[in-house]
């Protein structure tokens, strides 16, 4: 028994990367498993990989476009008409953006970005929390250290992640009491194809990341520490030494964690 078993635990953004490894490692503890995202063929595909690791697996999987009000309500209320309740709603799908804010031609993508990153979470938590309350759940939030931090370049990606990170903090006082815990879970760089499908400053995939990825986390490894903060119901999760260095040094040196920031490019200017 582990604290998961026979727990039903929702992930948006399951078809890939990270929100795919933290559904393999909760299918290893024993959760059953709610996995939405847009692409029904890879969410149908990881579950025949767990199912094949674990024959005796729970998953149900919904195609969800989080970026469309009614389908978040509609997800969660499949889910629970699925498996009767929820015990955990993992707010992970997420849209990157890399774009220079005046070399930026479409600023449409800034919208499309806060539908996903902000508003996605906040309807799926809306019509979640009655059933969390009911079963004193728990309620996690991808944010990102682009949600503590404003990196260059990002405009309008850690806008969106500074949005669910405030979102996250004033939705945990109010609940306080209810049961129900917030964790937000704040990564740096995790190899994932995130950056290369984001939105680029025309407004299309930008087909490559422009961060320093050499020592970025595995997604393996994100989600490892993501289900310890989860099964330990954690505040907040933030990744990297230079992660939570720099949540001080914000504090005490701002303009020097403006010099970390800039760091974190390829190349600067870009
Ligand atoms: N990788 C990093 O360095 C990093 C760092 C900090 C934070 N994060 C955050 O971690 C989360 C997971 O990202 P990842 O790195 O694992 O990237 P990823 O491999 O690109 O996964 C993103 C997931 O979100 C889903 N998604 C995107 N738009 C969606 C939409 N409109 N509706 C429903 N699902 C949608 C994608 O599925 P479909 O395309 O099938 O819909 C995919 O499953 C994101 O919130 C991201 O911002 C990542």
């Amino acid at each position: 028994m582990t604290p998961y078993t026979g727990r039903v635990v929702l992930i948006t953004g399951a078809s890939d990367g990270i929100g795919a490894e933290l559904a393999m490692l909760l299918a290893q503890q024993g959760a059953r498993l709610a996995l939405a995202a847009r692409r029904l063929e890879l969410l149908h595909a990881l579950a025949s990989r767990i199912q094949a690791m674990h024959p005796h697996a729970e998953i149900a999987v919904w195609r969800t476009d989080v970026s469309d009000e009614s389908a978040c309500t509609r997800l969660i209320a499949d889910v629970v008409a699925h498996y009767g309740g929820l015990d955990a709603l993992v707010n992970n799908a997420g849209v990157s953006a890399h774009g220079y804010f005046e070399q930026v031609s479409d600023y449409g993508y800034y919208e499309k970005v806060m539908r996903v990153n902000y508003f996605g979470a906040m309807w799926c938590t809306r019509a979640a929390l009655p059933h969390l309350r009911a079963r004193r759940g728990l309620m996690v939030a991808v944010s990102s250290l682009a949600g503590k931090v404003g990196v260059p370049g990002r405009t309008a990606y850690s806008a969106s992640k500074f949005a669910l990170a405030g979102f996250c903090e004033a939705l945990r006082c109010e609940l306080h009491g209810s049961g129900v815990d917030i964790c937000v879970v704040f990564p740096g760089v995790v190899a994932t194809d995130t950056r290369v499908n984001g939105f680029g400053p025309d407004g299309r995939a930008l087909g490559e990341s422009r961060l320093r990825e050499d020592d970025a986390m595995t997604a393996q490894e994100c989600a490892r520490q993501m289900l310890a903060a989860m099964t330990a119901r954690k505040r907040e999760l933030v990744m990297t030494a230079k992660g939570k260095l720099g949540q001080w040094m914000k504090l005490l040196a701002p303009a020097m964690v403006d010099r970390m920031a800039r760091k974190a490019l390829k190349q600067a200017g870009r």
